[in-house]
């Protein structure tokens, strides 16, 4: 089997971090999101991978690059332009050729990897296997109605009203009877080739269409409590680990990594929490639930249950920093003076909450 992770797309409810940056590379526990579906598809036995990229493929390129790190063989396919996950289904055939395959949208991600439902697939001749989540509101994604004896009766896409609690979720597989789908189905009202559409087309044709019910979490992370919240569920499995150095009065408390190069000086770090290479952390208290990205310096301040990214400062704030999302490059400084003034750059769609 063949690996197919779509990563392009705009990233809309992301800004501003998608202005500048592709929002599977936005990272949970200092890893990007697109690098666990990578290693998912490792795990699973799957080496031979294609990227489809869009507006953002040189950053994709640039982190993942050929592969090697994960053991993975990786290709790139251009997409010129957001127009569906069926059509990159579609662009990707080439690749694919008539093997069977496991999409993986690239901002998607769960516990328990993919090995399971590949195995599954493997050895159970279907067409195609959906994975089903259920959830109290699954309006905002492709839900699976299923008939009285389990099986898949029929997709709707963000059903309007509710027809049934089972979200189906960025991960599939197929066989090559899925280019026969794509080629047929027409753009729908949002303009893009869908995937419920694709599968919907399997079904009408009445080939094996499996679902998967998820028994661990799954998230989707297109906004920013998504990032939040995988942040913490990815750092409540984390391993502790020092790889850094924690210097004069300072104290690590419960499930904290400090990652190669990373420097304590005269905080607190209190777990789940990762700080990131060459990262330092001075004068400070850095809280639970909190991912501190490469190269930043987080100094004279406290912070907790947030995510920062790379190359960031923040500098002597004067309340503590919480519920948090800090893009890269940024500085939070006092801007000193006895008047109560605030002094920013925020850029576009930011969202800044004060005293
Ligand atoms: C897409 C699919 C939807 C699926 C979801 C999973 O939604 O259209 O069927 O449930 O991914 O993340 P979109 O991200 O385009 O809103």
């Amino acid at each position: 089997m063949k690996g197919l992770i779509l990563s392009g797309g705009k990233g809309t409810r992301l800004r501003p971090f998608t202005y500048t940056g592709a929002k599977q590379l936005v990272p949970v526990a200092n890893k990007p999101v697109l690098f666990y579906a990578i290693e998912d598809l490792v795990e699973a036995g799957i080496t031979e991978i294609g990227i489809v990229v869009g507006d953002t493929g040189d950053q994709v390129r640039e982190a993942v690059g050929d592969g090697a790190r994960f053991g993975a063989q990786v290709c790139y396919i251009e997409q010129d332009a957001p127009r569906g996950i069926a059509h990159g289904i579609k662009i990707a055939r080439h690749f694919i050729g008539d093997d069977a395959f496991v999409l993986f949208l690239g901002d998607n991600f769960i516990r328990d990897g993919i090995a399971a439902q590949v195995a599954a697939f493997r050895h159970g001749a279907m067409n195609a296997q959906i994975i089903l989540h259920k959830m109290d509101d699954p309006s905002s994604m492709g839900v699976a109605v299923l008939d009285e004896r389990g099986r898949v009766a029929r997709l709707v896409e963000k059903p309007k009203q509710f027809v049934s609690p089972y979200a189906v979720i960025g991960i599939y597989m197929f066989d090559h009877r899925v280019f026969e789908a794509v080629n047929s189905i027409q753009p729908s009202a949002r303009g893009e080739l869908e995937i419920t559409d694709t599968i919907q087309y399997l079904i009408d044709a009445r080939l094996a269409v499996c679902a998967h019910l998820l028994e661990g979490w799954w998230i989707d992370t297109g906004k920013m409590s998504d990032i939040l919240e995988a942040n913490r569920l990815v750092l409540d499995i984390l391993e502790p680990k020092n790889e850094g150095q924690v210097n004069g009065d300072s104290r690590i408390e419960g499930r904290v990594v400090l990652q190669n190069g990373a420097v304590v000086v005269n905080s607190t770090v209190r777990g789940p929490a990762i700080i990131g290479e060459r990262t330092r952390i001075e004068n400070a208290y850095v809280g639970p639930y909190t991912s501190i990205y490469h190269d930043c310096l987080i100094q004279d301040c406290e912070i907790e249950h947030s995510v920062v990214l790379e190359n960031s400062q923040i500098v002597d704030a004067p309340a503590r920093i919480a519920d948090s999302l800090i893009g890269r490059n940024v500085e939070i400084t006092r801007t000193g003076g006895n008047t109560k003034t605030l002094k920013m750059m925020v850029g576009d769609h930011s969202k800044v909450g004060i005293l």
